[in-house]
C-alpha cells in the first residue's frame, strides 16, 4: 500500500493565448470534450493571482476544463496589463507538450495535417504537431494513451524524478523520446501519466501567467494533510494557504499550488467529481481520479 500523500495525477494545467482556440484545437485533434468554462475571474484581492497561482502580475482569468481520452486538462487564458511572455518551446527546458500514443501515428498525422503543422519526429514512426492555438503535440506509436510531457533542465531531471517518486508516490513505467529530448514516464496509483524529459536551456520555468505556463495537479484525499507531508519532506513551497471554492461550476474544490524543490509548478487538489455543479446537464465530464488506472 502506498503511503504517498497523493493518489496520482488529476490533471495537467496549461496557459494558452486564446481559450476558445485551444478548446477548439483539442476537440479537433484529440476529440476532447468541453466540461466547463469559468470566468472572466478577477482577483478577490490585489496580488491573489501571484500569491496563489504563481502569476506574474494582475490579470483577469478564464479557465476551461476539457476531457481528452480520459485525461483531464485545464486551460488558462490570462488577460490584462501584466507581462505575459511566451514560455520555452517543447524540447527546451521549461516547455510543455501533450504526447499522444496511438497504434497508427501516420493516420493520426494525416488527419491533423488538415488543421495543424505536422512534421516527422526524430524518434522513429512519430510526428511533431503544432496546433494553431500554439499547443504542441507529439504523436508516437503505442497503445492509445495521452500524457503530459514536461521538459526539465538537465541538472534538474534526476532530482525532479526523485521528488515525484519518493514524495509524490509516482512510479516509473517506461521511457520516452519526444521533441529531441529523452526521458521517463511516471504514473501514480491512479490518474494520468507524465513524461519528464531531459532538455537543454537554462532559462526560468514560465510563470503560470505566461503562455506555455503549466502545472501538474495531484489528487489528494486530504489536501491539507498532503500539504503538511510535502512541507515535512522539505524543499516544497506552497503558494499560500489551501482554498475551497464556494461557488461556480466546481464549488467544493479544495486546492493549493506548490512549487517543487526543482521549481516545477504542482497543485494539490481534491475535486469531488460526482458532486460538482457543472455536472448537471454537462455534455462532458471529467474523469474521476479513481476511474482511470494507468496500464
Ligand atoms: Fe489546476
Amino acid at each position: 500500500m502506498s503511503h504517498a500523500p497523493t493518489r496520482g495525477i488529476d490533471h495537467f494545467g496549461l496557459t494558452v493565448a486564446n481559450l476558445d482556440d485551444a478548446v477548439r484545437d483539442l476537440g479537433d485533434a484529440l476529440g476532447a470534450g468541453l466540461c466547463y468554462v469559468e470566468g472572466p475571474l478577477d482577483e478577490p484581492y490585489p496580488g491573489w493571482m501571484t500569491e496563489k497561482l504563481g502569476a506574474r502580475g494582475a490579470f483577469t482569468l478564464r479557465v476551461a476544463a476539457v476531457n481528452a481520452r480520459a485525461v483531464n486538462l485545464e486551460l488558462f487564458e490570462y488577460a490584462g496589463d501584466g507581462p505575459r511572455r511566451p514560455g520555452p518551446l517543447p524540447g527546451q527546458a521549461g516547455g510543455f507538450a501533450l504526447l499522444q500514443r496511438t497504434p497508427d501515428p501516420t493516420a493520426a498525422a494525416r488527419e491533423l495535417a488538415r488543421v495543424a503543422a505536422v512534421r516527422p519526429a526524430h524518434a522513429p514512426g512519430g510526428f511533431e504537431v503544432l496546433l494553431p492555438s500554439g499547443i504542441a503535440l507529439a504523436l508516437q506509436p503505442g497503445k492509445d494513451e495521452l500524457l503530459g510531457a514536461l521538459f526539465v533542465h538537465r541538472g534538474d531531471v534526476a532530482p525532479f524524478v526523485h521528488e515525484l517518486q519518493s514524495v509524490l508516490g509516482l512510479r516509473r513505467t517506461g521511457g520516452v523520446d519526444a521533441f529531441g529530448a529523452r526521458g521517463v514516464v511516471l504514473a501514480g496509483e491512479c490518474g494520468a501519466a507524465v513524461a519528464v524529459l531531459d532538455a537543454p536551456g537554462a532559462g526560468p520555468r514560465p510563470a503560470n501567467s505566461d503562455v506555455g505556463g503549466h502545472h501538474v495537479a495531484f489528487h489528494a484525499d486530504d489536501v491539507d494533510a498532503a500539504r503538511a507531508a510535502l512541507l515535512e519532506a522539505g524543499g516544497f513551497v506552497p503558494l499560500g494557504e489551501p482554498e475551497t471554492i464556494t461557488d461556480g461550476p466546481i464549488a467544493g474544490d479544495r486546492w493549493n499550488y506548490v512549487l517543487s524543490p526543482t521549481g516545477v509548478q504542482l497543485e494539490l487538489i481534491n475535486l469531488p467529481d460526482g458532486t460538482l455543479p457543472y455536472e448537471d446537464g454537462a455534455a462532458h465530464t471529467r474523469t474521476p481520479i479513481a476511474r482511470r488506472v494507468p496500464a
